[in-house]
């Protein structure tokens, strides 16, 4: 039975996404951020990234094996590791399985040099079955990223092609563990051993296809061994196409310490509101004899487990709980007094048209339909990306001014979340009619159904960058666009 109080909680996380501006300072975490950390010297880390089918048996497959697709032999999904500073470089190589299939790597939430964006036909050209392309960069921000393809994203993601990239240098004190957590569905009929449809016209016209099974690192709620009451960190990455998870860990104090790979005040980690691409950073005090806590996923009324956590060997703090926070991130300011406003609004196409085009039958239509028919479902300011893929680029959606500041007021005038992400910046998010959150940046803003927010930025990497819904199905019907910055 639930008492009073956790019932109020749990529903006012529901409700507004989370409670928590202020809420550091209730909870007694008085330890400030650290100074920005400054990039070293760097060394170059050299990785090969070869997209590729491989059948794999993930533990939450129930001993099935499915024709993944990934970007490396060995364990899914690979890890690339940095020290802030450092030059990555990549060699993508394609052998997909399918002569037409094309792919490229988006390092998500990078903010790097627009030619290494990976975004085909927009900044660098397609890369075929049998072809290469080198990526080079120094990404200038610590934290956890990840990356993925950007073209048929819902069956290529769906599929596995995605990779974790964490940028270290963040840290002031040491924690007793550092563990990624990538949550995401897998759609699959487990019984025929084969995928289902990545792709659906009812799933792309509403809130998406959502997988049949949800899996923590491919397993079905596994445990995770951590140092007796110590002080972990969890990377927590939503790496599915489609599903907004509400997360919350039971059982456990934990704070959230950072959003996007950017730093915050520790903040109570009560409930929070992760759509597609979104990550947290978490520090949990682990348990410790027999105890068992919980990372739950409560967006649906009969909360799911997704991994527990369990406590080795001899506790290891005693203190009270005021996890060690993070440098501050190095995201330029912007300049709110000067900053130019621009409005951008997003819509599901034509309520008709959408009705028609996606029957609420259950009725599946095959990603071919969708590109033949070239319907659209979502919008936006009224424009909708003209093809599925990226090979007839419509114009900019806005034209930025290099080094100026800029205010985007985003408006969700549809009844489905919408998780927005832009390409080479990060926002800053200033304020919200619908969700209380903590002022942090951002680079994938989840807006609820008629959520009007306000964020903020620097345009100061110049470049065509991408602006898009991250749940993939709405992308993919129209939901995208680019932004100029000249
Ligand atoms: Cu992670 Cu354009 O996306
Ligand atoms: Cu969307």
């Amino acid at each position: 039975m639930l008492t009073r109080r956790q019932f109020v909680a749990g529903a006012a996380g529901i409700a507004a996404g989370a409670a928590l501006a202020g809420a550091g300072a209730q909870a007694g975490y008085t330890r400030k951020l650290g100074a920005a950390a400054e990039p070293g010297a760097g060394k170059t880390v050299a990785v090969r990234l070869s997209a590729a089918e491989r059948p794999t048996a993930l533990p939450c497959f129930g001993g099935r094996t499915l024709p993944l697709w990934t970007f490396a032999d060995g364990e899914w999904p690979p890890l690339i590791r940095l020290n802030l500073g450092d030059r990555l470089e990549a060699t993508l190589e394609s052998r997909l399985p399918r002569p037409e299939e094309i792919t490229s790597i988006h390092w998500h939430g990078i903010r790097l040099p627009n030619n290494q964006d990976g975004v085909p036909y927009l900044v660098q050209p397609p890369v075929r079955p049998g072809e290469v392309f080198r990526y080079s960069f120094v990404p200038p921000d610590t934290g956890t990223f990840f990356f993925h393809t950007h073209c048929n994203t819902v069956e290529q993601l769906g599929r596995g092609l995605l990779g974790v990239l964490i940028v270290d240098g963040d840290t002031t004190e040491p924690y007793d563990a550092d563990v990624v957590l990538v949550m995401r569905d897998w759609r699959v009929d487990l019984d025929a051993g084969k995928f289902t449809p990545f792709f659906t016209l009812r799933g792309a016209g509403r809130a998406g296809t959502f997988g049949s099974v949800r899996s923590v690192n491919g397993a079905v709620n596994p445990e995770i061994r951590l140092p007796a009451a110590g002080d972990c960190r969890l990377r927590l990455i939503n790496g599915d196409t489609t599903r907004i998870m509400q997360i919350g860990i039971e059982g456990a104090e934990a704070a959230i310490i950072a959003i996007d790979g950017i730093a915050i005040s520790p903040v109570p980690l009560t409930s929070w509101s992760m759509g597609p691409a979104m990550r947290i950073d978490v520090v949990l005090r682990a348990p410790q004899g027999t105890r068992i806590a919980r990372l739950v996923d409560r967006s649906t009324p009969q909360r799911v487990e997704l991994a527990r956590f369990a406590g080795d060997g001899e506790p290891r703090r005693r203190s009270r709980f005021s996890p060690a926070p993070l440098r501050a991130g190095r995201i330029p300011e912007p300049d709110l007094k000067t900053a130019t406003r621009l409005r951008f609004s997003f819509h599901a196409s034509d309520e008709d048209d959408r009705l028609v085009a996606a029957p609420d039958d259950g009725s599946n239509g095959p990603l071919g339909e969708i590109c033949r028919s070239s319907r659209t479902f979502w919008t936006i300011n009224d424009r909708a990306w003209p093809e599925r893929d990226h090979s007839r680029l419509p114009p900019p959606l806005a034209v930025l001014q290099r080094g100026r500041s800029y205010i985007f007021q985003l408006k969700n005038s549809s009844k489905f979340s919408h998780p927005i992400h832009i390409h080479g910046h990060t926002f800053k998010l200033l304020r919200s009619n619908k969700q209380n959150r903590p002022v942090h940046h951002t680079d994938t803003l989840l807006l609820l159904p008629e959520e009007q927010a306000e964020v903020a930025f620097v345009a100061d990497n110049p470049g065509d960058w991408m602006f898009h819904c991250h749940i993939i199905e709405h992308q993919e019907t129209g939901m995208m666009g680019y932004l100029r910055v000249v």
